[in-house]
């Protein structure tokens, strides 16, 4: 007889423990345990013999050299933003989890891309977990994209989707969403993290099985209360994260993961009427607005996003704080960061912030991780607190250290290079020591400025006034 256990699982990581915890040890998040029923490992063997793939003969060793490969087949989505976050494509028999808030464009994104895919001949499995067929044929409909190489199923039960598999034998599998699919192995209720990992788990082994290229859909929420694609991550080929802001049209598609590229490629795309379209020059749509506004707390940073490099406009608003604890404010940069820049502002400048309230926003709801940010956030703090005005045709790249000395960024001529081709005429760089890159900046058409410390780089606005 099979046994079954109770077990108290963190639906954010994945943590597991025999009583309740109210804050999990592992992910540190509060209230994310739910009990859920686990049948003992052993037997969940013995009884799913059909769902053991493992290849006997995949068993025995070779040498590496014998190994036979065909390389890697991509097949091209037909969305240019998209194939650059995969790394050129969808790798023919992989799975990979794209994630992102409800509501946020998913199913339009595949349904667009598995219409161009269906264009090729390939045929298509979509699985309807959540919603209806005729749902997601309206919203073929809407979008063109109803080709006749698309076959479409309402079903959400596991054991019926790999009989449906093995009999249409798709070229490529669609899963919207992993949340709603249960296998009736698991007794754990349906969206629970045992579900979602065992689900993922042999959806993994049907794609390398019948090299059938799958997507699986997964929600995100901020309560953490449906369980979270995260402890997905390490088991899947690829990840990628469909982000934007709520009432705005922008949608960014980022790689977490890529088991077969570049991480972190970012793709651009604005969601209309007609389903998503692409942006191939992101950096023009973020400084639309700019050239306009001249005020004071505004810089622009060439940031690179993956392989891409994206001009991206930095603002900062400071003040005298109302609040007996004034504020800070980050947004679409580390708090953290923040926090030390203006403790290095306050050292080594001698900008005093302590009764002002700060506020940082980068435009466009891109992110910015990257250290070479450091001298844009900077100056835009600086130009808001004494209210001057940084020429507009200016980039600002620099890392800054504790000491206040801008250290060297990355990629430098690509950042320039991009720069000069969107107009710009002015770099605040680091002090370059590397004579090739201080020749090949040479051939790029824009006026450098090398700084090594803060004060330079304040210098260099008290002279070139707007
Ligand atoms: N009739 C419509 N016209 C224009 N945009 C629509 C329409 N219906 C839905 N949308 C857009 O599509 C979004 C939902 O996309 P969807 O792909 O279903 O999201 P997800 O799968 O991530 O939950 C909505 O937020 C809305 O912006
Ligand atoms: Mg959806
Ligand atoms: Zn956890």
């Amino acid at each position: 007889m099979a046994k079954f256990k109770s077990k108290w699982i963190c639906q954010n990581c994945g943590y597991e423990s025999f009583s309740y915890l109210g804050k999990c040890p592992d992910c540190g998040r509060f209230s994310t345990f739910i009990e859920e029923v686990v049948q003992e490992k052993t037997e969940v063997k013995s009884k799913n013999s059909s769902l053991n793939f493992v290849n006997l003969d995949s068993l025995k060793y070779t040498k590496i050299k014998d190994v036979k490969t065909d390389d890697s087949i991509r097949i091209k989505s037909g969305m240019e933003e998209l194939d650059r976050v995969l790394g050129g494509g969808f790798v023919e028999g992989s799975l990979c989890l794209l994630a992102g808030d409800p509501g946020i464009g998913k199913s339009t994104l595949i349904l667009q891309s598995a219409n161009n895919i269906a264009k090729q001949g390939k045929k298509i499995l979509y699985i309807c977990a959540e919603e209806s067929t005729s749902q997601v044929k309206l919203r073929a409909k809407r979008l063109n994209a109803d080709n006749e190489n698309i076959y479409v199923t309402q079903q959400n039960c596991l054991e019926e989707i790999t009989k449906q598999i093995e009999e249409l034998k798709p070229d490529f599998l669609v899963v919207d969403s992993i949340q709603s699919v249960f296998s009736a192995q698991i007794v754990s209720s349906i969206g629970s993290i045992s579900q979602i990992r065992e689900c993922t788990n042999i959806l993994m082994r049907i794609a390398k099985q019948y090299n059938v290229t799958t997507i699986i859909i997964g929600h995100v929420t901020k309560e953490g209360n449906i369980a979270g694609p995260k402890v997905l991550e390490h088991m899947v080929d690829c990840v990628l994260n469909f982000e934007g802001e709520k009432y705005k049209t922008t949608r960014i598609l980022r790689g977490i993961k890529n088991r077969f590229g570049a991480v972190f490629e970012v793709g651009v795309f604005n969601m209309e009427d007609s389903g998503l379209v692409e942006i191939k020059n992101p950096s023009e749509l973020f400084l639309s607005d700019r050239e306009n506004i001249m005020t004071s707390g505004s810089t622009v940073i060439a940031a690179l996003e993956g392989t891409r490099c994206l001009l991206l406009e930095v603002q900062a608003l400071t003040g005298v704080s109302p609040y007996p604890n004034p504020r800070r404010v980050a947004r679409g940069v580390e708090y953290d960061r923040l926090l030390q820049i203006l403790a290095v502002l306050e050292k080594r400048v001698g900008l005093n912030l302590s009764r002002s309230d700060v506020y940082i926003n980068v435009i466009g709801g891109i992110d910015i991780i990257e250290p070479a940010a450091d001298l844009s956030i900077a100056l835009a703090v600086l130009t808001s607190a004494k209210d001057c005005i940084i020429n507009h045709k200016t980039i600002c790249l620099g890392e800054i250290g504790l000491n206040g000395e801008i250290r060297s960024v990355d990629n430098l001529e690509a950042r320039l290079k991009e720069a000069q081709k969107l107009g710009f005429e002015r770099a605040i760089i680091p002090k370059i020591n590397n004579k090739t890159v201080l020749e090949r900046i040479k051939k790029i058409d824009i006026k450098t400025y090398e700084v090594s410390k803060i004060p330079d780089a304040i210098k260099f606005i008290d002279s070139h006034p707007c």
